[in-house]
């Protein structure tokens, strides 16, 4: 009997750990690797960081919008405000980056 308590509240702990680390390590993504993952199967990285004193917050959600509408980038809503936030404020990791 004990066991099988031991065993839920385990269970129990798990389900509620497991989906929590999940979502942690999906934040950790920093924007250079956001761009990595979702922007360069088509095209080099090169293009965008080309522009990044270029465009201005309109108009990279602009190009980000195109990129999945038009282009097919599988780059979720949440995903899209985190990369144009980052190509905007140039990140320290995307300016490191795109200096590789
Ligand atoms: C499914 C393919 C695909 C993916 C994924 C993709 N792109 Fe593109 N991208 C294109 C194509 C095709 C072009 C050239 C035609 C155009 O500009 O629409 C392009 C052009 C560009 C350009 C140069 C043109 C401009 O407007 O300055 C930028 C910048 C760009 N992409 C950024 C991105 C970013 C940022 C991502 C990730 C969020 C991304 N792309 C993901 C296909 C893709």
């Amino acid at each position: 009997m004990k066991f099988f308590k031991f065993g839920s509240v385990l269970l129990g702990l798990l389900l509620f750990v497991v989906p929590a680390v999940g979502a942690a390590a999906a934040e950790d993504e920093d924007c250079y690797q956001l761009l990595e993952n979702h922007c360069q199967s088509c095209h080099m990285l090169g293009r965008v960081c080309k522009k990044l004193d270029k465009k201005s917050e309109r108009a990279w959600k602009s190009t980000i919008v195109r990129m999945v509408k038009r282009r097919g980038a599988e780059v979720d809503a949440q995903q899209q405000a985190v990369i144009v936030k980052c190509l905007v404020s140039r990140d320290a990791s995307l300016v490191q980056g795109c200096e590789q």
